[in-house]
């Protein structure tokens, strides 16, 4: 059974979806390993260690992805529309594809996948249940996005972070506020405490309270009545009411006159991510302030932002915006994603009856697209024409026309 792993495409990604480490793994599973010739580069993995690992070099991506089973991807392909190359055209019909495949956002990718008869599989789609934390993909890279974002920002600021205590004179210890406590925030907090600074950070889950403080950090909150009904069955984040975000906006302006640095991680899953700084408020912070905007690939938490891009606003402060974070920090974001997958593939292929898809298997199923040329993932779904155009109660991601987050590309 062939798997091929060929190079990412498109804009700002840098990550490749098997290392020469997942490599042998897969080779341990029976697996014949294709990969396009470069595919690793933007993650410094040279074809020669591929090669060594067991895997086939192949010319181009199209020899890669001729008569293959299984394509592993990072991203989802790129289809037509005057693309460079359409990367679903060379896959044969019923192999499988695996890949963090925004299919909440790209409802037309995904019946695409459906039409051309393949197996689709959505790794950020996987249930964060305990069996599956080897393969989640959601926490892997935000952790490392987490870590990146404080670290860039750290570079953009003109001051030390520590306190210093020299015969110059003493240097105050720098103050960064994370806004959004999920996997990403709590990393950035982590970070920003191992670099020496005072740290602070918000979320609208109260569960968010202890584990920000079990890291030294203290927590800034609006309203701890409000925040009871914040958090999902699922453990994510509800959509705050307007009165919720105006008493938000005002506790953290009156905070960031004295915060140096501001890491924004915060997202509601299916959503456009909120905005938590405005304009105007990003006038509180001193010229010399530095932002980080990690969820600029849904819609931004920092007005202004830009993807890719350092701007600076009349007032003097840095805005660092991502449109793909984890690519910033490629080699690891690579290793672990490429550990992710393989942990997946695992589930999905027996070394002795080859490839079983398990639909009864919850993991499976929670990642699976499309099978047999149909759509079958319930969260993607046609809205009842009744149905409020939101998320479920319990937290599942709204139906694709009500996901407002857009992506880049
Ligand atoms: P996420 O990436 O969807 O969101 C990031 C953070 O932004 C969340 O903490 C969210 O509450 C916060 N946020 C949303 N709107 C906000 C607002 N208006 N103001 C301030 N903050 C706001 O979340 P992520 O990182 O995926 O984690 C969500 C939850 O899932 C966490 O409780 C995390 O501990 C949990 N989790 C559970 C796992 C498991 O059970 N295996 C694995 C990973 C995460």
């Amino acid at each position: 059974m062939k798997v091929a792993i060929v190079k990412e495409r498109r804009a700002f990604e840098r990550r490749v979806a098997a290392s020469p480490d997942t490599v042998k793994q897969m080779k341990g599973m029976g697996l014949d390993v294709a990969v396009e010739a470069g595919a690793g580069g933007g993650a410094f993995f040279v074809d020669a260690a591929y090669e060594a690992a067991g895997a086939t070099i192949a010319a181009d991506a199209a020899a890669a992805l001729d008569g293959a089973d299984i394509v592993l991807k990072v991203q989802r392909p790129l289809l037509g529309d005057g693309a460079e190359l359409d990367e679903l055209k060379p896959i044969k019909k019923s192999a499988v594809l695996v890949g963090l495949l925004s299919p909440l956002e790209h409802a037309a990718d995904v019946q695409a996948y459906a039409d051309a008869g393949l197996t689709a599989m959505a790794m950020e789609l996987v249930p964060r249940i305990t069996r599956a934390q080897t393969m989640d993909v959601l926490s892997s890279q935000a952790n490392l996005a987490g870590y990146k974002a404080m670290v860039d920002a750290a570079g953009e600021f003109g001051r030390a972070l520590p306190m210093m205590m020299t015969a110059a004179g003493t240097i105050k210890a720098a103050r960064v506020l994370v806004m959004g406590a999920g996997v990403a925030g709590l990393q950035a907090i982590a970070t920003a405490r191992r670099l020496g600074a005072v740290v602070f950070a918000t979320d609208v889950r109260a569960a968010a309270k202890e584990q920000v403080e079990s890291l030294g950090a203290s927590f800034l909150t609006v309203d701890a009545d409000a925040m009871k009904n914040a958090e999902t069955a699922a453990g994510y984040a509800r959509e705050m009411g307007e009165d919720f975000q105006r008493r938000q906006r005002q506790m953290i302006t009156d905070a960031l006159r004295r915060i140096d640095i501001v890491i924004c991680t915060a997202l509601i899953p299916g959503r456009r991510a909120p905005v938590l700084l405005t304009a105007e408020m990003l006038d509180a912070l001193a010229p010399g302030s530095v932002v980080a905007d990690i969820a600029v690939e849904s819609g931004g938490n920092v007005e202004g932002s830009k993807p890719e891009d350092t701007v600076t606003t009349a007032g003097g402060v840095k805005i660092i915006g991502y449109a793909n974070a984890p690519a910033h920090i490629a080699v690891d974001a690579s290793l672990l994603y490429a550990r992710n997958v393989a942990a997946f593939l695992a589930l999905l292929v027996d070394k002795d009856k080859g490839l079983h898809i398990d639909t009864g298997d919850e993991i499976v199923k929670g990642a699976l697209l499309t099978m047999d040329g149909a759509v079958v993932n319930p969260a993607l779904a046609p809205a009842p024409p009744s149905a409020p155009a939101a998320g479920g109660a319990d937290g599942t991601p709204p139906p694709p026309a009500a996901a407002a987050a857009a992506e880049p590309n």
